[in-house]
């Protein structure tokens, strides 16, 4: 143990605690060296280390990994947890305590500024890539951070949006994916969003920092903020924020002086502050193994998992030595992270103009503008060089200045000139191969067709134009999936409508149904669905069976889905096995189908493995808003498994029979909600019976009319037989509210 905590708790000053949870300058913790604590070092971020001294300078070198939008299409939490590892290594060598990531936002809209940095629009992915990571790095000594809790899914006005959701919609998409990073992985830190949730800023959020985060989740670790997220420090201190980041002027005086003036209890302070010192004792005494900086075979092998092979005529791979017209100013300059927080300063960068001229016979054309733009001379530079190519390798996507922190895109199509540079290389005669790099999903149903194939490589990190490059080839294989819908148009989105608000809110109208659970529950065509993606070879789905274990009374219940895989094509490749859930009829309205569980394996040619997936009991259960907890209620689920959400060859049914749910009965349920509780609506019934010798009764004509208006107000119209303390006296014994 490197300090006592209790001892310095019982010697630090108010003055020095306050100081403890403020922060010092833009990276540290402030310690109390006086007592032995010495300050963390704090850095950005999720995909690769950025250390600077101040906020916005250079970083100093560290490795650049693909960015989340990449690796979670790896579909893979052991590379995951690999990555994670190097992070730590990395932190290890330039001094960092905690690294500021991952970022676990759900894609709500393809929109979003940061969606690079994110992994998906579903919780699963998100959450069991996010605890993967952040396993690396603390298994090493290294404190991962979840972020942004919560719910800052865009970046217009994030600084003070108020999203306004539903609890249901909290507790299954937007908190579902930090729940299961918290409880799977206990991260060191986790940050608070910029924004309001229903209400409330993030920072002074109870219910979200304390109710949720400790109560519910058990968490014990350090709650830190956003950096300049924190308006009122003692009411952050008082709901659960334990760090402030980065320092503030005046704030430790200023939370030295609310304890002073008996504003702000000298606990609340100590609560915090203990925390901190947990952590700081934890960083302090890891055993770490050496620093390292520098993994790009590391990365390499993350960009080749991260791509997203969408459509391919048989063009890919390319013959060995083709000749090969490389459009495109993507493939000199590459595109390979975002702007804002996230950005690195890599060691090295691959392009794909070198990396695939060291394979093919390659002429090169810049194409277009990367200002955007049009520019007919390069597109017919570039039509001069694809006249002797046999195949046209175009390297598209968003231009740097399109997507990062701060702002949200208001399209999401590629840009006009190099939508006009497509048009023209297809008609060249020769096949074209798209190759996109780009953060957040793009339009491509208008052009698709055009292209003979679709490679969408996201932000493949420094030696991401290496692995493009033995992709192409053939050298290895894309065996990413899509981790987000690429609709059709932007307003196929079920956010469409609602996103990003106006004059300070936005509303989460779509609910639950937020990206394949709203295309699904509209039953709307898209370009490409979620879980999508090809490879090299192809594989055979047969025979699944379910074997179940446990019950869902004695909340252990285990489904095991067992799948038979063939590789049925002439190469090894992988395939992510999906398994999803497609829910009973409920008393809520449901998601048709939910991902609930998902397995990436690699097959020879000819191999045929058994491949499980398990499920637990939560891959049943909604989030009740009467009951406040997750219930499953009875009926016949369907498992169905296969490739991708649209395409689930295997199914089984599973019948889960559970005793009724507890009574939710408050004082405003209808008559329809009385009626389907028969134990309390009995309950009733005698009480009215022993007093005037009546039923309750109505005729089937009257129930229609009023089943939806609240008993208590209804029954009690003269004339009725129930009365107000028959209604109290159920509700005593069967109602939630009392
Ligand atoms: C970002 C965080 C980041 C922090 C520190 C904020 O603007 O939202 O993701 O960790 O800055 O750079």
């Amino acid at each position: 143990m490197a300090f006592d905590v209790d001892h310095v708790l019982a010697e630090a000053t108010t003055e020095e605690l306050a100081a403890l949870v403020c922060g010092s300058g833009s990276w540290h913790t402030t310690g109390i060296p006086r007592l032995g604590v010495p300050p963390l070092r704090l850095a950005d971020g999720p995909h690769g280390l950025r250390v600077t001294e101040q906020l916005l300078t250079q970083a100093v070198p560290a490795t650049c990994f693909p960015t989340a939008a990449g690796l979670g299409s790896s579909w893979n939490p052991a590379l995951l947890k690999r990555v994670g590892e190097a992070l730590a290594h990395e932190a290890i060598a330039l001094g960092v305590d905690v690294v500021l990531g991952p970022g676990l936002n759900i894609k709500r809209s393809p929109l979003c500024g940061r969606n690079f940095e994110y992994f998906s629009e579903d919780p699963l992915l998100s959450g069991t890539l996010s605890a993967a990571l952040v396993y690396g790095l603390q298994s090493n000594g290294v404190g991962g951070c979840l972020k942004h809790f919560a719910v800052n899914n865009q970046e217009t006005d994030r600084m003070r949006v108020d999203a306004v959701v539903a609890e249901r919609t909290l507790r299954e998409i937007y908190l579902a994916g930090f729940q299961r990073a918290v409880t799977a992985a206990a991260p060191w830190m986790v940050m608070c969003s910029y924004n309001r949730v229903n209400g409330t800023l993030a920072s002074q959020n109870s219910w979200l920092l304390t109710d949720v985060l400790r109560g519910d989740w058990d968490y014990s670790g350090v709650v830190v903020s956003d950096w300049g997220a924190v308006y009122d420090r003692i009411a952050a201190l008082i709901a659960g924020l334990d760090l402030e980041m980065p320092q503030a002027q005046g704030r430790a005086e200023a939370v030295a002086a609310a304890v002073e003036a008996g504003e702000l209890s000298r606990e609340v302070l100590e609560v915090a502050a203990e925390r901190l010192l947990a952590l700081t004792d934890k960083a302090a005494s890891a055993v770490r193994p050496a620093g390292k900086i520098g993994h790009h075979d590391l990365a390499r092998q993350a960009a080749l998992e991260s791509m997203v092979l969408l459509r391919n005529d048989g063009v890919l791979p390319l013959a060995p030595q083709a000749k090969v017209a490389l459009i495109g100013a993507f493939a000199a300059t590459p595109r390979y992270q975002g702007s804002g927080s996230s950005k690195v300063n890599p060691r090295e960068l691959d392009r794909l103009l070198d990396t695939l001229s060291a394979r093919c016979d390659v002429t090169y054309a810049p194409g277009f503008r990367l200002s955007g733009e049009l520019d007919d001379d390069l597109i017919d530079e570039a039509l001069l060089a694809a006249e002797d190519a046999e195949v046209i390798v175009a390297c598209l996507g968003l231009p740097d200045a399109e997507e990062a922190e701060g702002f949200d895109r208001t399209h999401m199509r590629i840009p006009e000139n190099q939508r006009a540079l497509v048009a023209s290389l297809s008609e060249a005669g020769k096949p074209v191969v798209v190759v996109l790099s780009n953060g957040a999903a793009v339009e491509v149903a208008d052009w698709v067709e055009e292209t003979s194939a679709l490679l969408e490589a996201w932000l493949g990190g420094e030696a991401g134009a290496l692995a493009l490059a033995q992709v192409l080839t053939g050298e290895a294989e894309p065996s990413g999936r899509l981790t987000e819908t690429l609709g059709l148009r932007l307003e196929d989105y079920p956010s469409a409508l609602m996103f990003p608000g106006e004059s300070g809110q936005v509303m989460y109208g779509e609910g639950v149904l937020v990206g394949y659970r709203g295309f699904d529950a509209l039953e709307r065509e898209v370009a490409f669905p979620f879980g999508f993606g090809l490879g090299y070879t192809t594989f055979r789905y047969d025979s699944l069976t379910l074997t179940d274990t446990g019950s869902v009374v004695t909340r252990d219940l285990r489904v095991a889905v067992s799948v038979t895989l063939t590789n049925t094509g002439e190469r090894a490749g992988a395939e992510v096995v999906q398994v999803y859930v497609r829910n009973a009829p409920a008393s809520v309205s449901r998601p048709v189908r939910e991902l609930r569980g998902y397995t990436k394996v690699w097959l020879e040619p000819g191999e045929t493995r058994t491949v499980i997936v398990g499920l637990g009991i939560d891959a049943f259960a909604f989030w009740s808003t009467p009951h406040e907890r997750f219930v499953v209620e009875s009926g016949v689920y369907a498992i169905e498994a296969g490739p991708h959400s649209r395409d689930l060859p295997l199914s089984g049914g599973l019948r889960l029979d559970v005793p009724r749910l507890p009574s939710a009965l408050h004082d405003e349920s209808t008559i329809a909600e009385w009626f389907a509780d028969t134990e309390a609506m009995e309950a009733l019934q005698a009480r009215a019976v022993a007093r005037t010798g009546e039923r309750f009764a109505l005729s089937e004509q009257m129930y229609t009319v009023v089943a939806g208006q609240p008993l208590r107000r209804f029954a009690m119209f003269p004339g009725g037989v129930l009365t107000a303390e028959d209604v109290d006296a159920v509700l005593a014994e069967y109602g939630r509210s009392v």
